[in-house]
């Protein structure tokens, strides 16, 4: 189907469908997501044109959780270069999400950075590099979302912290094997800061644009990061994004995407945009079941895969 020029009908009847879905558990294992109303649901595609179409709770700032590792992962690149990958390996895991075992078999290098080992190295890295490790996450993404409202959530912050004890381990386990190098307090505070912090499915597909439009951000045509590590990126989010479940992502949709455990997800279609998707109960992967059943339908619907 060749896209329309107006997507809002489409975009209106893919929420339709997928509030159908019921089965889901909006996530509890960190006691302040739990809180959110699991009726939340919204899409919006942002195409590179400039054009940002949007149905549902699309204004409405939801905590992005590990979608937050895209930032992260993506400073750290910038930081420190190829060095990264001497510290984490960039294959999928095959494990869930906060899965330990792998850890200690392979030394305490992470599968890869969309795990939480993986995000919690790069924390690591980015607490080591920067002064103030949050306040330049935290411009970065305000400036990419092009909205200075942006913040984190401090109750979720505060709720992972105090229920954090297997990322604890994580990051504990890491700094056995000599691969932390920054204070693991600090680390694990700045890892749950950024996954507390706050967008809009609009924010979310305003400020991912630039990895669909070869690392330069279509709005300011301000170059973000190189192409090749835009492609980077994608790829490690096409393989690991969707944690245990990326390969049936990769087999029914084909686009680099990332989850997140407060139920938002997002798309990267390369040369055309970003989907950005929102609802609370996730599958038994952690993967967002209405959010993951939109950005299918909208994908499969104008053909978007990249295979
Ligand atoms: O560390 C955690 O468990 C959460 N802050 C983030 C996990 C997450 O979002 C996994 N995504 N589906």
């Amino acid at each position: 189907m060749q896209a329309p020029e107006d997507l809002k009908p489409l975009l209106e009847e893919i929420l339709q469908d997928a509030l159908t879905i019921t089965d889901g558990k909006v996530a509890d294992y960190i006691p302040a997501l739990a809180e959110v109303d699991r009726e939340h649901c919204a899409l919006t595609v942002a195409t590179l044109d400039g054009k940002i179409t949007s149905v549902g709770d699309s204004t409405t700032v939801y905590s992005i959780q590990s979608i937050s590792k895209i930032f992260g992962l993506m400073m750290a690149m910038e930081r420190i270069g190829d060095e990264l990958w001497q510290r984490v390996q960039m294959e999928p895991s095959g494990q869930p999400f906060n899965s330990i075992v792998q850890l200690e078999w392979e030394k305490g290098i992470p599968r890869n950075p969309m795990i939480n080992a993986g995000a919690i190295l790069v924390s690591d890295v980015l607490v080591s590099h920067y002064s103030t490790s949050k306040s330049a996450l935290l411009n970065m993404v305000r400036s990419l979302c092009n909205n200075e409202g942006i913040l984190a959530d401090s109750r979720v912050h505060e709720s992972e912290k105090s229920h954090g004890s297997r990322n604890s381990a994580l990051a504990y386990l890491m700094k056995s094997f000599g691969n932390i190098n920054s204070d693991v307090t600090e680390v694990l505070d700045h890892y749950f800061w950024q996954c507390s912090l706050t967008l809009s499915t609009e924010d979310l597909a305003r400020g991912l644009a630039f990895l669909a439009n070869r690392g330069v951000c279509p709005r300011s045509g301000e170059k973000i990061t190189s192409h090749r590590d835009a492609q980077r990126i994608n790829a490690l989010l096409s393989t690991s994004g969707m944690y245990d479940q990326s390969g049936e992502f990769a087999f029914t949709v084909g686009l680099p995407a990332k989850s997140g455990v407060g139920g938002g997800m997002v798309a990267i279609v390369p040369d055309y945009g970003v989907i950005s998707a929102w609802s609370p109960p996730l599958n038994s992967y952690g993967n967002p079941a209405r959010a993951m059943a939109m950005i299918r339908n909208f994908a499969n619907r104008l053909g978007l895969s990249v295979y």
